[in-house]
């Protein structure tokens, strides 16, 4: 059974795994370097009630993860964030992301939340159905912004606003 909840600082090694496989095989996230652990210790210090950090797990493994981080350190985006959601390459295909996203976004609102923004990079479509299914809609195409493996990447993205 998958289940989710949010994340403590000792999940945080199993939480940067996942990332660090993404940042270093997919165009998923535009980072090209993996992660050191002293900085996820400082990106992880900037989640908490406001801004979730969620993990899932199965049999008491971390097996994907999802966020809501601030949009913007300016104060009128406090009520603004963007959505990250990673499941571990082999636990892909089982449902988890959508559970994840699901719950992370139900707890946005929960938080008080106005609004959350995906930016997805072109081409990566399990991402964008993904966040369709969650509610997002699309809202423009940034084109060529990123560069990864040698080639240029779009980002699409995307929005949800609570009712
Ligand atoms: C995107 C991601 C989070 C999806 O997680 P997941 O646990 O594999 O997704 P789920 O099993 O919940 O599947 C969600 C939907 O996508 C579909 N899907 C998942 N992987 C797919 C694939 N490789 N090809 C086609 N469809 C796929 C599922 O069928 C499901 O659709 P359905 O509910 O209509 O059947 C995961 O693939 C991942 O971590 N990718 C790398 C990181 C990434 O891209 N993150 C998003 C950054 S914006």
């Amino acid at each position: 059974m998958i289940t989710v909840r949010r994340a403590i600082l000792d999940d945080l090694p199993a939480i940067t795994e996942i990332y660090n496989d993404a940042v270093l095989n997919t165009i998923a996230t535009f980072d090209t370097q993996p992660k050191s652990l002293d900085e996820q210790k400082a990106w992880f210090s900037e989640h908490g009630m406001k801004y979730p950090l969620m993990v899932a797990e199965i049999d008491g493994a971390v097996t994907g993860w999802a966020s809501l981080s601030r949009w913007s350190g300016r104060c009128a985006y406090a009520n603004t964030a963007e959505i990250s959601v990673y499941v571990s390459r082999i636990h892909r295909r089982k449902g988890i992301g959508r559970q994840l996203i699901r719950e992370i976004v139900a707890e946005g609102q929960r938080v008080g939340l106005h609004t959350l923004i995906a930016r997805i990079a072109g081409g990566n479509e399990v991402s964008i159905r993904l966040h369709e299914s969650a509610g997002f809609k699309h809202i423009g195409i940034l084109r060529e912004v990123g560069e990864k493996f040698g080639k240029l990447i779009d980002v699409h993205m995307m929005q949800k606003i609570y009712p």
